[in-house]
């Protein structure tokens, strides 16, 4: 348990694919702290293995939602509409490129490779905020997204994705900025490199982890549960003069010149 209450809170939480992804460590954690929760998976596959785990959660409402289809995303927050009539958090942790536009030259990135990344990683967050901002109001609410340190620095092989993490970064600052009126924050977490799905895809990830394991002041990698609990600040009211941030959880290794 940790020293933050959120009961009498709602939240949506999109990126739910296994045991393994942030999504769902941030769900536990927000879910431990008595939120009410609305879980989001991609397609009916990944929806068994959500209705295998969401027994671990206190009664969340399982929902299904490809965030390209406006006609899913619309529902999904109709649903929770209509089961929850308000929302306190909005939790974008969504990524996707193929793998052909991952690793190789970046040079040669083709136009739909490049779309479907920037639709599904950067994209995405629009719509779901633009469904979101109506049930937040007046009380104001949190939203945060999932980035990487590629965002700002060249990470050989992320290629594509550290162009989406940019533009990402760019989306948190801009719709901080025109959301803060209505006591709405937007901020990213810049994650270390953990071991999900999606991971999985990114060349040289290995190294990555070795990198941050030799280098990072902590001499050590990051975990699922440090993510989880920086979500939670950023969800919670000791964040409450927090918006527009990236927060690295990265043990320190985005401060290392080498
Ligand atoms: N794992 C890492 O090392 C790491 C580090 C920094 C940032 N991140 C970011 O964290 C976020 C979550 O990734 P993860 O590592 O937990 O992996 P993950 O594979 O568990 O999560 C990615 C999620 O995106 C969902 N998704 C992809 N396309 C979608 C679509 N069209 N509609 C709806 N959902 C879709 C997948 O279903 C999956 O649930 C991503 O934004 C990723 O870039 C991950």
């Amino acid at each position: 348990m940790y020293p933050i209450d959120l009961s009498g809170k709602t939240g949506i939480i999109f990126g739910v694919a296994n045991q393994r992804s942030i999504a769902w460590h941030i769900a536990q954690a927000l879910d431990k702290a008595g939120a009410r929760l609305a879980i989001v998976y991609q397609n009916e596959r990944l929806g068994e293995m959500v209705a295998k785990l969401a027994p671990l959660l206190r009664d969340p409402l399982l929902l299904q939602c490809d965030v390209t289809q406006e006609e899913q995303v619309e529902a999904a927050f109709r649903t929770v509409k209509e089961k929850f009539g308000k929302l306190s958090v909005l939790v974008h942790s969504i990524a996707f490129a193929r793998r052909e536009d991952l690793g190789g030259e970046f040079l040669q990135t083709p136009l739909e490779g490049f779309r479907l990344a920037l639709e599904v990683s950067a994209y995405s967050l629009l719509p779901l905020v633009r469904h979101a901002v109506p049930l937040m109001e007046p009380e104001g609410g949190s939203i945060v997204t999932m980035t990487f340190q590629a965002a700002e620095r060249a990470f050989p092989g992320y290629n594509i994705m550290g162009t989406a993490k940019a533009a990402l970064g760019h989306e948190v600052r801009q719709l901080a900025a025109e959301l803060g009126p209505k006591s709405i924050r937007v901020n990213a977490i810049s994650a270390g490199p953990l071991d999900t799905l999606a991971a999985r895809g990114i060349p040289h990830f290995l190294d990555m982890k070795h990198a941050y394991t030799e280098r990072a002041p902590l001499r050590r990698n990051i975990t699922h549960e440090e993510v989880a609990k920086a979500a939670l600040f950023l969800c919670s009211d000791l964040a409450s003069g927090v918006t527009g941030a990236v927060l690295p959880v990265d043990a320190g290794y985005g401060i290392m010149g080498i």
